[in-house]
């Protein structure tokens, strides 16, 4: 009692002229302290959003142009093992599913232009290495599939005139070209002399010609791609964030009916614009995809302490419905369940892309034929893990089947006796792991240190705020009162009034009053 009369008294003698600034400075701290609980995160994102914005020279833009990842493509290609019997006796093909045949990739991008209107321009540059260590078999291991140009031209071939088809037949004869080849992995992947691609490249009128006499289903992507690609960089917005502008001075594709359909308006699966939420749909775009992929929140995952969402595509995504009716131009009949045509994106071929197993599509394309087992959804789902406050994936996993649309050609007799089937031909798995320390303790750093702040800060100020407040109007009673008991016992006990006025002197009264 004591001890805290003489601090009162300390801090009365003080302040006491000065009350009004300690409650002042008080309140003041109390409302700092509700101003940071409301906008502290506000202020932090704001924080953010200037540091994403891709700017040469700042430590995101290194990071988007040269990605500190290590990604992968893990390939399991379906080899045939009775091709003979399948052409011959009509039986199911059977496969067996080989791999995973693992190539590190070096991701990079070349050529950035600023547009200076809130957009770049650049090339991707990949590099793909075998990692024999990492994978089941070598790049060289032989397989036995589907002769895709071979099979692309006789299926393209059912509409034309009989005599163009019985000339393809004799062609092939003298090419000695057989439906099924036998192929390395790595040639099936990166690029093979085909004879028939050859042949056409002479043959065949200069507009009409194909851009290249090998076949391999990955030709062309180990290296700088030729496509100019135009991004966002978030200096005008970051709603555009990472979102592609154009592909190859293109705003939008030339294939599908509608422009919704025909939209590249998405990220590349790298950086989405930033404070996603959970119904929020985001959009990945790919060349090879040939249309802008729909992700929608599945569930909260946690990566390396930092917690993430997982975005996969919707279930009826290559769903033959109404939603889907202007990715089917020639229909109907439009593909079945779960197989998306890209067909007018890989010079007319027959290539039906579906999710790895043929999830999410039709059971009967995968009970056509035999060595597929069903899908499973953690095994054979795509799926993109990202940072909602940053847009930053995280880890991600893109997983996509390739497959052959053959069409039976009974006048062409190699092919005669090839029914009409989707089939398989390989699927792949592409994506990064994880990002590296340097990455994830600054995203870790940028998504739990500014709660805590924002709570330690708002807390502590509110608390400061409200412990002087009570110190002060404390004080203040307290030595009102006193004045008020000092003037009392003056008129009780008949002491002659105090000559001077309390305001004027409190100091002296406390210590006469002790004493
Ligand atoms: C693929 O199947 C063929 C038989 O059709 C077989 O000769 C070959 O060894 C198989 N390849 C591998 C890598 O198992
Ligand atoms: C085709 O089937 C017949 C009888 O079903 C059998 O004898 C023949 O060996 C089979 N041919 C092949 C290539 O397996
Ligand atoms: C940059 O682009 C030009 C033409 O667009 C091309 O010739 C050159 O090779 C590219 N540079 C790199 C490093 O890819
Ligand atoms: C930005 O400039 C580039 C190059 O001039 C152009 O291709 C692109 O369409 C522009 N983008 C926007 C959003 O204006
Ligand atoms: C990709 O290209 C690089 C160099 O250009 C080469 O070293 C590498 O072997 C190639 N990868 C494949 C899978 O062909
Ligand atoms: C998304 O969720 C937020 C609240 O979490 C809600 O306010 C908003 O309306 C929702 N938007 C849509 C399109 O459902
Ligand atoms: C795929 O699309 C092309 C071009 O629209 C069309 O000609 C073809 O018939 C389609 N294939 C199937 C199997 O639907």
């Amino acid at each position: 009692m004591q001890g805290r009369d003489k601090w009162c008294a300390k801090l009365t003698s003080a302040f006491l002229r000065k009350w009004w600034f300690v409650l002042g400075c008080a309140i003041l701290l109390l409302l700092a302290g509700i101003f940071c609980a409301i906008f502290f995160m506000k202020l932090v994102g704001l924080y953010i959003d200037h540091e994403l914005v891709l700017r040469e020279g700042s430590q995101t833009f290194d990071w988007w142009a040269h990605p500190p990842v290590r990604p992968f493509v893990h390939v399991y290609v379906y080899n045939v093992t009775n091709a003979d019997e399948f052409l011959n006796n009509g039986s199911k093909p059977v496969l067996d599913e080989l791999g995973p045949y693992v190539y590190s990739e070096d991701w990079e991008k070349v050529n950035i232009t600023n547009n200076q209107n809130g957009t770049l321009s650049f090339n991707y540059k990949r590099t793909y290495t075998f990692r024999p260590d990492l994978s089941t078999g070598l790049d060289d291991d032989a397989v036995v599939v589907p002769n895709i140009p071979m099979l692309s031209a006789t299926s393209q071939s059912k509409h034309a005139a009989r005599f163009l088809r019985l000339a393809m037949a004799s062609i092939m004869d003298i090419l000695k070209i057989k439906p099924f080849v036998e192929v390395s992995v790595g040639q099936l992947l990166w690029g093979y002399e085909d004879p028939l691609l050859k042949l056409a490249k002479d043959v065949v009128p200069k507009e009409q010609k194909l851009p290249y006499e090998e076949f391999g289903l990955f030709y062309g992507k180990n290296g700088t791609s030729s496509d100019v690609v135009t991004m966002f960089t978030g200096a005008t917005g970051m709603s555009k964030y990472g979102i592609i502008n154009r592909y190859n001075m293109r705003d939008k594709l030339q294939h599908w009916t509608t422009d919704e359909c025909n939209s590249i308006a998405g990220s590349d699966g790298s950086i989405f614009p930033p404070h996603i939420t959970k119904n929020q749909t985001l959009a990945v775009y790919d060349k090879d995809l040939c249309r802008l992929l729909p992700l929608r929140f599945l569930k909260e995952v946690t990566i390396g302490g930092i917690q993430a969402y997982r975005f996969t595509p919707p279930d009826d995504v290559f769903a033959n419905n109404e939603h889907n009716k202007c990715f089917c131009p020639a229909g109907p009949p439009c593909s079945p369940d779960g197989l998306f045509n890209v067909s007018l994106c890989q010079y007319d071929s027959p290539i039906m892309l579906s999710f790895p197993h043929f999830y999410l599509a039709d059971p009967k394309l995968r009970e056509a034929v035999e060595g597929i087992s069903p899908p499973d959804a953690e095994k054979h789902r795509l799926f993109i893990d990202v940072q909602p406050e940053m847009g930053i994936a995280m880890r991600a996993r893109a997983r996509i089947q390739i497959n052959l649309a053959v069409s039976q050609v009974i006048d062409i007799k190699q092919v005669a006796n090839f029914p009409d089937i989707v089939f398989p031909i390989l699927w792949f798995e592409e994506g990064i792991d994880e990002l590296p320390e340097q990455v994830t303790s600054l995203l870790r750093l940028a998504t739990q240190v500014p709660p805590i702040a924002r709570n330690s800060l708002s807390y502590g100020l509110s608390a400061l705020g409200i412990l002087l407040i009570l110190l002060a109007v404390t004080c203040l009673i307290r030595s009102s009162h006193r004045q008020s008991t000092l003037r009392l016992e003056g008129h009780v006990v008949a002491k002659p009034p105090p000559a001077k006025t309390p305001s004027k002197d409190s100091n002296g009264y406390e210590l006469n009053s002790r004493r």
